[in-house]
């Protein structure tokens, strides 16, 4: 009996519940499920979201746009929203490639995560921006770029990224990057009740790195979170990237237990970024076992959405030179990392099955 056949057959016995329905193909080549074990599909039948950040220049390629509107159910811009493409200059707005994602979207029936309204990387940041040295001319420039690129997408985007990565990359507390300098530490709370007060509709994120791991950092930002729902912020959801770069395999159950301590303070909580780049220290059978772990963990304490850093290995981050320049780390991976669910020619992998067995396993929606 086929996958399919088996997928389908296991659902109308309910084996499901008993494990007996592996989605994933006997065989180990990226043949992944098809029909019943499409991720779309499993993810709308029990209301997880299943996203790929996407780029507009890639996006009239037929072949990623059917991956993009076949395999998932909501997209991020991976840098068209970024502050320094969208806000080139005090007076003008590029509005033309997150126009053509979100009208995309709005085509195919996926969801948009704004991504992100603020981020204190200066390379994603504009040169004026960055060039504003009075504290009172900053925060304007801030709160009118916040209102504006909003309340321009207002009803369209559901959800946004308000800030990405405030805390330092490898330690616990605030990043003083040049948000923290000219605004002060409750820049955060700044920009959250500016884009609430922008969309009072949409929900709006908190985005971080590393949380997964659960360690000093993450613990120190669950309670900086859970300072902002105290201090009354309009703060619904945070985003967990699970970019697993470090070589760190997923330790059992600590994503889980992140995710239900977030949860605990009122929140929803959804990874945003993942990836899981492979090579000769990480094999693919510990890549299809990472997604696997972090799908089952992040939906048993209750995620409402998956979202892969990219559609396909053809396209990542992790390969792009000035990543790997920047980035020495990451020189454990090969090029290409192959770090998504599908592989170059857009074809579902193991990786892909290991997720969709994870949602199969998530009761449907009544
Ligand atoms: O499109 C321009 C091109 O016209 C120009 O010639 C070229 C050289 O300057 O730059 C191109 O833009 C680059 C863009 O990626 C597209 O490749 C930007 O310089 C470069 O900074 C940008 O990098 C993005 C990075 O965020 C910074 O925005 C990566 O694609 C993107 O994957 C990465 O994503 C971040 C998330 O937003 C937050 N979490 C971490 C994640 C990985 O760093």
């Amino acid at each position: 009996m086929n996958v399919v056949k088996r997928c389908v057959v296991a659902a109308t016995l309910g084996l499901v519940m008993s494990g007996l329905a592996a989605c994933s193909p006997e065989a180990p080549e990226p043949t992944g499920c098809t029909g019943a074990c499409n991720l779309a599909s499993l993810g709308r039948a029990r209301g997880i979201r299943i996203g790929a950040a996407v780029t507009a220049n890639r996006l009239p390629d037929a072949d990623y746009a059917a991956a993009v509107a076949g395999h998932f159910t909501a997209v991020t811009p991976e840098f068209d929203m970024k502050w320094r493409a969208i806000h080139p200059t005090p007076t003008s707005w590029n509005w033309d490639a997150a126009e053509r994602i979100v009208t995309f979207a709005e085509q195919h029936d996926l969801s948009v995560r704004g991504h992100a309204l603020v981020w204190g990387k200066a390379s994603t940041n504009p040169d004026w921006l960055l060039a504003i040295t009075d504290p009172a001319e900053f925060r304007s420039a801030v709160l009118d770029s916040i209102a504006v690129e909003v309340g321009h997408f207002a009803g369209r985007i559901d959800r946004w990224d308000v800030v990405n990565e405030p805390f330092l990359s490898d330690a616990a507390g605030l990043d003083p990057n040049v948000f923290h300098q000219r605004i002060g530490a409750d820049y955060v709370d700044v920009a959250f009740h500016a884009a609430h007060a922008a969309d009072p509709t949409a929900e709006l994120w908190l985005n971080e790195a590393t949380l997964e791991r659960g360690h000093s950092r993450a613990n120190a930002f669950v309670a900086f979170v859970a300072s902002m729902v105290q201090r009354g912020v309009p703060i619904h959801g945070v985003g967990i990237q699970t970019h697993l770069i470090s070589g760190n395999p997923l330790q059992p159950g600590v994503l889980g237990s992140v995710v239900s301590r977030l949860r605990a303070l009122g929140l929803k909580v959804a990874i945003t970024e993942m990836d899981v780049p492979t090579g000769s220290t990480r094999p693919a059978s510990e890549q299809i076992a990472a997604y696997r772990q972090a799908a089952d963990e992040c939906f048993a304490a209750g995620c409402e959405e998956f979202t892969t850093w990219g559609v396909s290995d053809g396209a990542t981050w992790l390969d792009l030179p000035a990543t790997r320049a920047a980035m020495p780390e990451l020189a454990s991976f090969a090029i290409p990392s192959n770090p998504l669910l599908l592989d170059a020619a857009f074809r579902p992998k193991p990786a892909y099955a290991a997720v969709a067995d994870a949602l199969w396993a998530r009761p449907l929606l009544t």
